[in-house]
């Protein structure tokens, strides 16, 4: 493997991210098969945000599933790739005129988040009475775990998304006056967890929604992202959630709801980081080992951005090398911007640190690529391992294409 990497790196330098088109083929299938098995109306809209590589794209749209999508561009990104109007589902926070307009002429999915697009809705249904429009509303959540701490995202209590009941009495009688069909509600939270339990109080909350406010042309129960899943192998699973694990706790609660039962409405959910980690490594040469008043680095010119953006856990790593194993260190492994905190590993045990060895990081699949800035070194480039070589995704950026983008 050493020398391979060591071919590609010459032809399309370092560092390069694998990727696993495989992988995501069969995290695709195996999540939908988990729903699908309990419940035939069931969609999967992939999380554009989380990794909108074209390649992957592409296969979402093979495997004949939907595109979620947060902004105009994502959306405009959907339409490039091909996907029908119909299958994408519009969410996220900033939604103006124009943009509505168009999805609403899509027949697009489209969960508004707040009442500033309700009025907008209710304008674009002044100005075309004739026309049929249908919208879904994000529904806000609190997620209290059995401990009593909140499980979103950062132990945040209050989340900033979503119509709170209060606003849901007012908008909803607007939206029915009006002759605006609510076709789906939406109960998305990025949580720490990832714990089932989270999603049967979303699933319970949605449905309760739907009863109270008798949302009785809801076509789509949309649970969000944010589960777990995908996890690179040496990675201990034993007591995480599985794919079937959320299927089984949410279909347990609607398939046991009465107004499910006489609605039957498509369960959608829409993962990212649950079908993308594993599908991307990224591997990445070194350059040098420093002994600094004891402390050991080793220099490799990837970034944190690229490995670990939040700069906490270390994540899985193999080394390469075709040179004997040197003594075993413990050492920082620092990246190739010019930041002292740029550390793409935190005291991790090596014996591969000479110059030319290659470290592979697993698990790079989600958000770093599209959270990696334009900082210092280019957008690197992206290849998948065939039979008798590789195949190049990405090419690696040039200060033509940086300057293209600069201008
Ligand atoms: C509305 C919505 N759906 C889906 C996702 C995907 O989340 P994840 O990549 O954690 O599965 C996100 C991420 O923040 C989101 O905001």
């Amino acid at each position: 493997m050493y020398s391979r990497l060591n071919e590609i790196a010459s032809e399309v330098g370092s560092p390069f991210y694998i990727v696993h088109p495989e992988l995501f083929r069969e995290n695709l299938r195996n999540f939908s098969k988990a729903f699908k098995e309990l419940y035939p109306k069931f969609i999967l809209s992939y999380s554009f945000k989380t990794n909108y590589t074209p390649f992957l794209l592409e296969i979402v749209k093979e495997e004949g599933l939907y595109a979620e999508v947060v902004s105009e561009i994502e959306y405009n990104l959907a339409e490039l790739i091909g996907f029908r109007g119909e299958h994408i589902v519009l969410n996220g926070p900033i939604k103006d005129e124009p943009l509505l307009q168009h999805v609403a002429n899509n027949g697009s999915i489209v969960n508004l988040d707040s009442s500033y697009e309700v009025a907008n809705i209710l304008k674009l249904k002044q100005q075309f009475p004739e026309k049929d429009f249908s919208v879904g509303l994000r529904i806000n959540m609190e997620l209290n775990t059995r401990n009593g701490a909140s499980a979103i995202q950062g132990g945040l209590t209050e989340s900033r998304f979503g119509f709170t009941e209060e606003v849901l009495q007012e908008i909803v009688p607007e939206l029915k006056a009006a002759n605006i069909k609510i076709n789906a509600v939406h109960g998305h939270v990025s949580t720490t967890n990832h714990s089932v339990d989270n999603y049967k109080i979303i699933a319970e909350r949605l449905v309760q929604i739907c009863e109270k406010f008798q949302l009785n042309d809801v076509q789509y129960v949309d649970l969000g992202g944010s589960f777990f899943g995908a996890a690179p192998k040496e990675v201990d699973v034993s007591k995480r959630p599985t794919y079937h694990d959320y299927a089984q706790a949410v279909c347990d609660i609607f398939l046991n709801n009465a107004w499910f039962d006489q609605h039957k409405p498509y369960i959608v959910i829409e993962p990212g980081a649950a079908v993308v980690t594993n599908v991307f490594e990224l591997a990445t040469k070194v350059y040098q080992h420093k002994n600094v008043n004891g402390k050991h680095f080793v220099s490799v010119d990837a970034s944190i951005y690229q490995v670990r953006p939040s700069g906490k856990t270390n994540y899985p790593y193999v080394e390469y090398s075709e040179n004997e194993p040197q003594e075993q260190i413990v050492a920082d492994v620092v990246g190739s911007t010019c930041m002292e905190v740029d550390k793409v590993a935190e005291q991790i045990k090596l014996t591969h640190y000479q110059k030319g060895d290659f470290l592979v990081f697993k698990a790079s699949g989600a958000y770093r690529i599209n959270l990696t800035p334009f900082f210092i070194n280019p957008r690197c480039a992206m290849v998948s391992l065939t039979e008798d070589g590789y195949k190049v995704i990405r090419k690696r950026q040039d200060a033509k294409h940086l300057l293209d983008m600069l201008r």
